[in-house]
């Protein structure tokens, strides 16, 4: 154990998109990380990410060969939640739906030794919502990381009504220990990142659906006017629209506001299966990863392909 580290050894439930990235920067700050995923394929997947994203960072020396082996080596995939019962802090990082969370949490209650923290990297659920399903209130916080968790400095630790203190210095140390920047938020929709950006990415849907620009030039217009490194488009597909979806509704129902509402042409998009970038259609078509196409986008007007 690296002594310097507040915990010896942590946890990540979901090796997608999020939790691949969480468990890689895990790894390569020095925790003993175990990954968790419910099936073989999925696990594989991820790990294929960590790979690719760790020799990314050593191509451009941000790591040697040493660290990014030392890396891999803490690494410890498993198919098994049992696995996790030596772990000092878990965060949980599956399908954004809040009774999938909550059966894991309280699955995860059972298995974790008492005084170890749990967290999730929830985009919108509520942290207490999800704490409830645990008898450690006290002892649960968010933490929640922004996409991709290697480059992305941020990380939002959520402190509920419950969590203690102690909790909470914790996940600040945490944070820090991954060489992140953390912000203190409190336990409502969105927090503070996706309370702004979730409408924002939202709009950027309703305004191709009005007509107002090509999908290309929509992302142009906020690239070069704006300074964004991503258009709304392209940064819909990089998040998912699975998941932007799944975040719009959890945060509709709490303001009860049009601005939060999934667009329809979202709804369509994600009932066909097109989820972005991980599914290799969304607003662009992946089938080149290197050169995306602009899909044909749906205007209000024509009510179909333009
Ligand atoms: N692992 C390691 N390195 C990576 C990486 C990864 N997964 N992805 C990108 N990089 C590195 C690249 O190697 C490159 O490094 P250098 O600049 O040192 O060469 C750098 O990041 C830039 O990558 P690219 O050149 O491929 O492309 P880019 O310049 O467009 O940067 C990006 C990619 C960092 C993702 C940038 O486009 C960006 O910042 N996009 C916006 C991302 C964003 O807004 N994230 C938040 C989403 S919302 C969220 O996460 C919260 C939620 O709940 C939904
Ligand atoms: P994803 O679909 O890429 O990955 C989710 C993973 O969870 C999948 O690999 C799936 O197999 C696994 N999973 C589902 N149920 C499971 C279970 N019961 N046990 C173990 N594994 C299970 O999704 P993602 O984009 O990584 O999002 C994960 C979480 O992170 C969500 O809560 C999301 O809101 C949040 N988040 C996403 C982003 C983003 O940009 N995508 C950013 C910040 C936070």
């Amino acid at each position: 154990m690296n002594s310097a580290l507040p915990f010896a050894r942590v946890g990540v439930v979901g090796c997608g998109l999020m939790g691949s990235g969480i468990a890689q920067v895990c790894a390569t700050a020095g925790y003993a990380t175990r990954v968790v995923e419910l099936e073989a394929a999925p696990l594989e997947r991820g790990q294929q990410m960590i790979r690719k994203s760790l020799e990314r960072l050593r191509a451009k020396n941000q790591l040697s060969a040493e660290q990014t082996a030392a890396a891999l080596s803490r690494l410890q995939p498993s198919l098994k939640l049992e696995e996790l019962a030596d772990c000092a802090l878990v965060i949980e990082a599956i399908v954004e739906n809040p009774a999938q969370k909550r059966a894991l949490f309280q699955r995860l209650d059972a298995i974790v030794p008492g005084g170890a923290l749990l967290a999730s990297n929830t985009s919108s659920i509520s942290i207490t919502e999800l704490a409830t399903a645990t008898r450690r209130p006290e002892r649960f916080l968010g933490l929640h990381f922004f996409n991709p968790v290697p480059v992305m400095k941020l990380v939002e630790v959520v402190r509920t009504l419950a969590t203690e203190e102690a909790a909470m210095q914790q996940g600040l140390a945490f944070a820090a220990s991954l060489g992140k920047i953390a912000v203190r938020t409190s336990d409502r929709p969105g927090f503070i990142v996706n309370r702004l950006l979730v409408p924002y990415l939202l709009d950027a849907v309703r305004a191709l659906e009005e007509g107002a620009g090509s999908i290309e030039d929509i992302d142009a217009g906020m690239k070069l006017g704006c300074g964004h490194p991503m258009g709304p488009l392209t940064l819909l597909d990089f998040v998912g629209l699975d998941t932007t979806y799944f975040i719009a509704n959890i945060m509709f129902d709490e303001f009860r506001e049009r601005r939060f509402a999934p667009p329809t042409l979202l709804k369509r998009m994600v009932l066909a299966g097109w989820h972005g970038r991980k599914t290799g259609r969304g607003f662009y078509d992946y089938s080149d990863p290197e050169h995306p196409r602009p899909g044909r986008g749906f205007t209000a007007a024509s009510g179909g392909q333009t």
